[in-house]
């Protein structure tokens, strides 16, 4: 029987690698493609959600860091490094281990999702827990790559961008042809230009510089681009970086993104936007994901589901159209924000988690 291969194998083609290649991989990719009614309803056109929750390590991250780590080992690295809201790490931790790397992980204290900090406990990464935000990670970070022999796993690494393209590929191979919009929350901003990178390599006939391999194009057109950057931590919304980001949504508070000027090629590029959505906006869309669609994610994740609701609030969505929005990680991340959404606290007298409590209760009673 077939298996998914991961994302290398199934798009070596496409990607800095040749047969003689060691491959670091934990079947990543291949995630589902799933429509999503509600919203589909909402703007009267098709909305597809691309769960990348469904990941080995339950985030997109994962697409990057296997071609990272298989670089990294192809450079002979005994130890890699990252900053990360915690996504990343948890990500680096689990391909460093199989790869028989060490790895080292700079995390802002007291602002990484227990899910995610578990993650990178469980492989074993050495964890550093920093006083300030992301920003101030990768600082330490580039710092410590650049004075020390150990191999740095950040997007600013061009593996980790080759590798997350990839998730256009899939986008396109099940559609058939790249959607009309491409929505996608924006926080360092690698995915946005991995996205960006993948669909138009797709639309081109394109030459491997790895392996000189010329490919025919696969899409007929590229999507228009829509990020969108939580509004307590929105500097390319705002021009400048933010000192001081902040937002419910840890996995994006991020104040001065590596990949800026790439974001704002792709959106310029595309003709799209990067826009901000509040903390609300993001918990809503987060509920609207859980009670109508099936679909539980972080909330960071939630942000580009609630880009699109703004947008078509504000009669920005054009009708009849077709949208892919990626929704970034899993739920089971940063679980307390089902329970902790004041939308579900406000649906009666009590929270959620009473509610819960006091139907147990019952059941033992009787
Ligand atoms: N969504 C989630 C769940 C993330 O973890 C991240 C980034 C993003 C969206 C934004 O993606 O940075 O490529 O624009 N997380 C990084 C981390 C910063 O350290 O895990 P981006």
């Amino acid at each position: 029987a077939h298996q998914w291969r991961g994302v290398v194998r199934e798009y070596a083609d496409r990607l800095p690698v040749d047969e003689s290649t060691r491959i670091i991989t934990l079947g990543e990719g291949g995630t589902p493609l799933v429509h999503a009614p509600a919203l589909s309803e909402l703007v009267g056109g098709e909305v597809w959600l691309k769960v990348e929750g469904m990941n080995p390590t339950g985030s997109f991250k994962d697409r990057g860091m296997t071609m990272a780590i298989t670089a990294a080992v192809r450079d002979g690295a005994k130890a890699v490094v990252c900053a990360s809201t915690g996504n990343t790490s948890a990500s680096a931790a689990a391909y460093a281990t199989q790869a028989g790397l060490t790895c080292a992980v700079l995390v802002p204290a007291g602002k990484i999702a227990m899910g995610k900090l578990s993650q990178a406990v469980a492989h074993g990464a050495e964890i550093i827990q920093i006083d300030g935000n992301f920003d101030g990670c990768l600082d330490v970070a580039r710092k410590l790559a650049e004075n020390y022999p150990v191999f740095l796993v950040n997007s600013v690494n061009p593996s980790r961008i080759e590798g997350q393209k990839t998730g256009a590929f899939e986008v396109v191979d099940y559609l058939g042809d790249a959607p009309d919009y491409h929505l996608l929350p924006v926080g360092n901003a690698g995915n946005i230009t991995a996205y960006w990178k993948g669909y138009q390599e797709y639309a081109q006939s394109w030459t491997n510089p790895h392996t000189e391999q010329e490919l025919e194009p696969m899409a007929t057109q590229t999507p228009i681009m829509w990020g969108f950057q939580a509004a307590g931590a929105a500097p390319i919304v705002a021009g400048h970086p933010i000192t001081e980001p902040d937002t419910v949504a840890t996995a994006i508070r991020i104040g001065n993104p590596a990949s800026w000027e790439q974001a704002e090629a792709a959106r310029d590029t595309s003709g799209g936007v990067i826009e901000p959505v509040t903390d609300e906006e993001i918990l809503h869309a987060h509920r609207w994901l859980s009670a109508k669609e099936g679909v539980f994610v972080e909330p960071a994740s939630a942000s580009g589901v609630a880009g699109l609701i703004k947008k078509h609030a504000a009669g920005e969505v054009p009708e009849g159209k077709q949208f892919v929005i990626t929704v970034t990680g899993h739920g089971l991340k940063d679980p307390d924000w089902a329970i902790n959404n004041p939308e579900i606290a406000s649906e009666g007298d009590s929270s959620a988690e009473a509610a819960a409590v006091t139907k147990v209760d019952q059941d033992v009673e009787t």
